[in-house]
């Protein structure tokens, strides 16, 4: 595609502005190669020193990627806002869309009572002096997460999990420094550790979480932070294991030199025991999302922490975003306060437990092996991503190619089982036997 869009420019910075917009405008795809130096340089009548100096900026900011000999390429998630088309195929008019990784709206609990409840006993607006994490929030996370062995003596809150991420590799990282991370991982995680100017090291996941041989390789190179998803992993399912939990923690017990970032972000909808690392290091962080038992809308995590990182975290939002709305907070207690809310929140859980294992078992029947242990999705292991994806698109399902969450592990496609019914289910792996293998036994299959 490279060769269909004209970079122009006479400055570096021209330059690497002109391939940003041609990343955005999905005219420069990840993956695509970028023209060698000196041919840019000929063409736009500047020096090599200045395209190099263009590209040089550009990979510091994660947006390509070079490779030796194979040259400058777009990074395959760069972080710009690209457009969702120059990552994924777009879903084809009448297919379902599988492809999204959204929770089930239907199962969302409505806020439309807790709002009215809030507006009767809002008060006296909450001004700058007295915001601040509400002390009533802070006892109920504490007791949630006291319940699930989660050690909360200094707690914060932030705008969701992936914020609070982001605080705390800002807080303790430097561009540069090494992030290692589940492979095959969150795709925004790592379009997030790109944006930030770090390197990513890949380890590889099971279904009971990182490998422990894994965690060892990324120390052994010099990561400064591990990120670990506790529960539902995107896109494979995981959830942390007793087991893996006692060696990981003998692995990185008294590691001074390693932030280690839980991320619990399915929290109350993985109905599988939380075995938490925290605190197997002195630098530790434990962050709980409420977007998706509650809504991805309601924008609020609550992040544990040892008291240096949580200072850490708080101290920098208070120089900047300030906090999380005191509305929200509200919300969010009055969300978890109310026993209906509860009651929905576990037959929602029921909902994607039933559907994601139906369509594991349904795989299964068919010879297919296929991760879901938790959450609302679907990692399924393919001979050939394109091929899957576009006979499945055929077949009226979009789905997502697993290269955008991968690093290293094998090729996947990924399928997030909130809008499908259980009667979905025998077409769904019927189709998905069939873009598999599609020649199967020499005749279609
Ligand atoms: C692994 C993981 N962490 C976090 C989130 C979202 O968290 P939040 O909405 O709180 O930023 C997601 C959403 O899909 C996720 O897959």
């Amino acid at each position: 595609m490279a060769e269909h869009y004209q970079v122009s420019g006479s400055t570096s910075a021209a330059i690497s502005a002109s391939v940003e917009s041609g990343i955005r405008a999905g005219a420069l795809a990840p993956g695509d190669p970028l023209p060698a130096v000196r041919a840019l340089a000929g063409q736009l009548g500047v020096s090599p020193a200045t395209v190099a100096k263009a590209y040089q900026e550009l990979r510091q900011r994660g947006l390509v990627v070079t490779a030796g000999r194979h040259g400058t390429r777009v990074r395959p998630r760069p972080p710009v806002a690209t457009r969702r088309t120059a990552l994924a195929p777009p879903p084809r008019p009448g297919t379902r869309d599988l492809s999204a990784g959204h929770p089930d709206q239907r199962l969302l609990p409505p806020l439309g009572p807790h709002l009215a409840a809030l507006a009767a006993e809002i008060g006296t607006p909450t001004g700058y002096a007295d915001a601040a994490v509400l002390p009533d929030l802070v006892a109920v996370a504490r007791e949630r997460f006291a319940a699930d062995g989660v050690p909360a003596g200094e707690l914060t809150v932030t705008g969701g999990a992936l914020d609070g991420i982001e605080r705390l590799l800002a807080a303790h990282l430097r561009p540069g420094d090494a992030v290692a991370v589940e492979d095959p991982g969150w795709a925004n995680l790592l379009d997030l550790i790109a944006a930030l100017g770090l390197r990513t090291v890949g380890v590889p996941v099971d279904d009971e979480g990182p490998s422990v041989a894994g965690v060892r390789a990324a120390l052994t190179a010099g990561v400064r932070a591990l990120v670990v998803t506790s529960r539902a992993q995107n896109p494979t399912g995981a959830a942390v294991s007793a087991e893996r939990a006692a060696a990981l923690r003998t692995l990185l017990a008294g590691r001074a030199d390693l932030l280690l970032i839980e991320d619990d972000h399915a929290a109350e909808l993985a109905r599988v025991p939380l075995h938490p690392l925290a605190g197997a290091t002195p630098a530790w962080a434990f962050v709980r999302s409420v977007s998706k038992p509650y809504g991805p809308d309601l924008r609020l995590a609550v992040l544990a922490g040892d008291e240096a990182t949580v200072a850490r975290v708080a101290g920098r939002a208070r120089v900047g975003a300030g906090w999380v709305s005191t509305v929200l907070q509200r919300l969010v207690l009055s969300l978890w306060r109310d026993p209906a809310t509860a009651e929905l929140v576990r037959r929602a859980a029921d909902g994607y437990d039933r559907r994601r294992d139906g369509l594991v078992s349904a795989l299964a029947a068919h010879g297919l092996a296929a991760h879901g242990r938790t959450g609302i999705n679907v990692w399924v292991p393919v001979p050939d991503e394109t091929v899957a994806v576009t006979a499945l698109r055929d077949a009226g399902w979009s789905v997502a190619p697993g290269g955008l969450y991968r690093i290293a592990a094998a090729p996947a496609v990924r399928l997030t089982v909130s809008p499908l019914d259980e009667a979905d289910l025998p077409a769904l792996a019927d189709a998905l036997a069939r873009a598999t293998h599609p020649t199967r036994g020499g005749a279609p299959y």
